[in-house]
Parts: C-alpha cells; structure tokens; sequence
C-alpha cells in the first residue's frame, strides 16, 4: 500500500493480465461484433436545447512542434471564440464516411481506435465571456453546447479534485468521460483500456491547442470519481470519468474559488439509448472500482508537481500550423516502405515524450521501436529511453507485423513506436490509480506522435498489439500500452 491513495496497485495489474491479446487468445476469440446494434456515436439529451456554439476565434497557425511541446504562444483572451476553437478543433467532426445500409461514421478531428469515439467532452465554466457559468455538454453532431448544471461549478471541482490550484483558478476546465458500451462492444474488456487511449488522443490534441492560444492547461487524474460523476450529471458506471484538463488558470485569472463544504448533488437529465442491448464486462467494473479514489484527501495524496524536463525542448521541426495538422491527420492504411529521415523521427520520438503537464508527477511511458527504413539508423529494435540504444540489429518487418496483431502496417511502417510502461514499479509507488495514468500518459505520447508526424509531412496509425510477444522482443518487463506506427 502507498501513501498516494490506497489501492495496492495488484487488482489492475490483475486486469490488465487478462485483457492481454495472444496468437492464440486471438485465434481461440469466439466474440461477434453485433452489427446490426452497434452503438450511439453521439449522446443525445432528450429534454437539454441547445446552445449553438459561435464562429470559432481565427487560427492561430501555430508551429506544430512548438504547441505540442507545450511551448505558448502569447495569450488570447479565453472568450466564447477561442473555447470554440479550442474544443472544435480538438475533438470535431472531421468528414463524414459513408457506410452501406449503415449509419455513416462521423470521423473526428482525433483518432479512436475502430473509429468508436468513446470519450464525451464538458466544459466546467465560470467567467467565461459570452457564456453563463456552468457545466455544459458539448456535442461535436449539432455543433451546440448544452448546459448540464448551472452556476459556478469550481467550488465543487476543488473539492473534488483535493483543492488542486489550477482546478480553482481556471475559468475553464475540460472534463473527459468515456462510455465504455461504444468500445466494448467491439473489443470486450479490453475496451476500458481504450477509454484512456482515446482520451490521451483528445487530450494531445487539446493541450497542443491551448498551447497554440497562449493558455496554461494540465491533466488532472486526482479526483473524486463519485463527485465528479455527480458534477457533470453520470453514473460512474455506463459513462465514467476519465480526467479532467484545466485551462487558462495562471496568475492572470485571480485568487481562484474556496472548494465548496460538501459534494454537489446528482444531477440527471433523460438521454437516448446507446444500443438494444448491452452486455457487462464485470473486469472492467472491477479495474475502474479498483483504481478510484473515495475522497478527497486521497485525491489531495494523489496530486504532484509536474515533472520536470529532462533536457531543453527540441528544435522547431514541424512548422505547419497545429490546427491545419489536427484537421489534416487521419490514420494511414497502409505504408510506402520508403525511408524517413532519422531526424525527424528524433524529433517526433523527442517532442511527443516532452514535459507532459500533468498531476501524476513523472512520465510513465518509455519508447521501444522497431526500425525498418529510417536513414542513417540501422535497422532493429532500439530503445529510445536515454538517446537510442540497440536492442536487436536485423531486418525485424515481420517480427514488427506479427506483435501488431499480424497487421501489414505494423511491418510496413519506417519504424513502429512501442509505448511502455513498467506498471509493477508505477503501482508500487504510485498506486492503483497509476494504471489510469499509464494508460492515459501512452494515450497522449500517442496522440502527439499523430501530430508531430503529420507536421513533417509523414504519416502515423495507432495499432494494437499482441502484449507479451512486444516485451519478449524488448527483453523488458515493462508492458505495452500502445503502438504507434509512423512512415512515408
Ligand atoms: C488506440 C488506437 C488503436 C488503433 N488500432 C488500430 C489497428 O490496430 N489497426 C488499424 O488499422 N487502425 C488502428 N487505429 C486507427 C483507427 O482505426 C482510426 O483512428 C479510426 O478509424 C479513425 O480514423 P482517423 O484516425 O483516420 O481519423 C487505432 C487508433 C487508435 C487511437
């Protein structure tokens, strides 16, 4: 037990045990996805009116590997524009995909694995010009805000988040939930890994953005799940907070608001269903009980400093401005197998692992890779922890195909980018909790590879992966979180 909160850290490593994919726990799968019931992509209150959001504030232009290493520009004032830019670009509709005899598919602005887009978003407000406080639901379909609680919600959020400072000060905080059904029904239990996956490519996304408008921001994961539930109006169970993302909270926005003396009160407003049916995952009730924190001075014990650079930012690499990138990026289906330049991929692998402002204090994912046709390096396994260290030298495309579920891309790619975390040593010392962060962490290393690749003109693909074939290769205990594979 630490003395961050109290789970021991042993239950999600249980989970995380028995969601792992193998050749033959793939090859034994007897799960069909249900095709004909698939669900919701959007939440859909039956009662709230909308709130049709503004034109957004212009482009920033902003250089891609600037923003995402959190470097800011000067401030724009954080009005009803700017939000509007803010959560459009980070977590819009990007293009509609038609789908025979289906629903078509309302692409986003950030990549979701099975393209499910679990992950809804609110927006905590107070002060904001152009806005009433409160908290709002923000629907990417409709464009619209819809206002979930009225009045200043920062009391509540102080509470629950253990009296976090930037919680206090911002006149607006992000708060990302996730509906477990829309990931589940495609790939089981494991989808409550997805949750966080899909959250960290929002984030990426958001934090890059916030950069770009000049606005302090962090990832918060020390909260009160129950109370934050309450706050935004969901149960913790079909839809479940995942973090939140304060911003605009430097010196500039004031004392900031005293926590409130008591928790806020459930708030419940009717929604349409998600699908005819549902199945439940118990593991994955079990793995988000697990990792909750019950009050508010666990959530006050969970909260860290940032953690600091290691090394000064890299050089500007990537130039073209974040939101064209983040409108332009979209997953590659296949590679070229032409080389990159090594470069690049420094910059990439440097400026996605960058200073991550975050309340879990050190950065939990290490970069392995697989190196297929990237000039000037050898082709092999490589760790990226301490500059690039050699692992295994060889031609590895097949090996690098087989550990990303026997996927072309994963061998295709110039080189596949394994994000890793040793969650034996994070949960000892941080706690259970630690599980999120090293899935939400993975999830935004992820999201800022996406980024930084596409602002140099390259192209990038999430991929999963067989788990424990990816540490054999790496002769690592540490496990995979996700996979990235970045190429022409
Ligand atoms: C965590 C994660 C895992 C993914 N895994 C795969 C995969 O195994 N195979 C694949 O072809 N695409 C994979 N993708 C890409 C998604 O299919 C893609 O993001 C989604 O279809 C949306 O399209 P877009 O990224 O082009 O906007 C993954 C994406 C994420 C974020």
């Amino acid at each position: 037990m630490t003395d961050r909160e109290s789970g021991t850290g042993f239950e999600p490593l249980r989970y995380h045990q028995a969601t792992k994919h193998s050749p033959s726990s793939v090859r034994r799968g007897t799960h069909r996805i249900d095709r004909k019931d698939p669900p919701e992509q959007f939440k859909r209150y039956l009662e709230l009116a909308p709130i049709s959001l503004p034109a957004p504030a212009p482009d920033t232009g902003y250089p891609t590997s600037r923003a995402i290493t959190g470097r800011p520009a000067d401030p724009r004032p954080l009005d009803l524009a700017e939000l509007t830019r803010l959560v459009v670009c980070a977590a819009g509709i990007k293009r509609i995909r038609a789908q025979a005899g289906a629903e078509p598919i309302y692409l986003r602005t950030y990549a979701s694995a099975g393209a499910l887009y679990p992950i809804e978003v609110y927006l905590a407000c107070a002060g904001v010009d152009g806005l009433g406080d409160g908290v709002y639901h923000y629907s990417p379909l409709d464009e619209a805000l819809r206002l979930v609680r009225p009045g200043d919600p920062r009391p509540f959020l102080m509470r629950a988040c253990g009296n976090r400072p930037s919680i206090g000060r911002a006149p607006v905080t992000a708060v990302l939930s996730g509906i477990p059904w829309r990931t589940n029904w495609k790939y089981q239990a494991r989808g409550y890994r997805h949750l966080f996956w899909d959250a960290g490519m929002l984030a990426a996304n958001l934090l890059a953005l916030c950069a770009s408008g000049g606005h302090s921001c962090e990832v918060v994961l020390g909260f009160v799940d129950s109370e934050l539930d309450a706050l935004v109006g969901i149960d913790g169970h079909s839809e479940l907070s995942v973090c939140l993302i304060p911003i605009g909270f430097d010196e500039a926005a004031g004392a900031g608001a005293e926590p409130s003396t008591g928790p806020a009160a459930q708030v419940h407003h009717p929604v349409g269903r998600i699908s005819f049916h549902q199945r439940e995952y118990p593991e994955v009730t079990e793995a988000h009980l697990n990792t909750a924190l019950q009050s508010c001075a666990k959530a006050q014990l969970w909260q860290q400093d940032p953690f600091p650079n290691q090394a000064p930012p890299p050089s500007d690499f990537a130039f073209t401005g974040i939101e064209q990138v983040i409108r332009k990026r979209g997953s590659k289906g296949s590679f070229s197998r032409a080389p990159i330049p090594a470069d690049d991929l420094e910059g990439i692998i440097v400026a996605s692992t960058y200073s991550l402002p975050c309340d879990w204090g050190e950065d939990l994912t290490q970069v392995g890779l697989v190196v297929n046709a990237v000039s000037g390096l050898e082709p092999g396994a490589y760790s990226a922890v301490w500059g690039m260290q050699q692992i295994a030298l060889g031609n590895l495309r097949e090996r690098a195909q087989f550990l990303c579920l026997e996927q072309k891309l994963g061998g295709d790619a110039a080189a596949t980018l394994f994000l890793l975390t040793d969650l034996e040593d994070a949960t000892t010392t941080l706690g259970a909790r630690s599980y999120r962060a090293a899935q939400l962490n993975a999830g935004i290393v992820g999201g800022r590879i996406y980024l930084c690749t596409y602002g140099c003109g390259l192209g990038a693909t999430g991929l999963t992966f067989y788990d424990d074939e990816v540490r054999n290769l790496f002769q690592t205990q540490a496990e995979p979180m996700l996979v990235v594979a970045v190429g022409a």
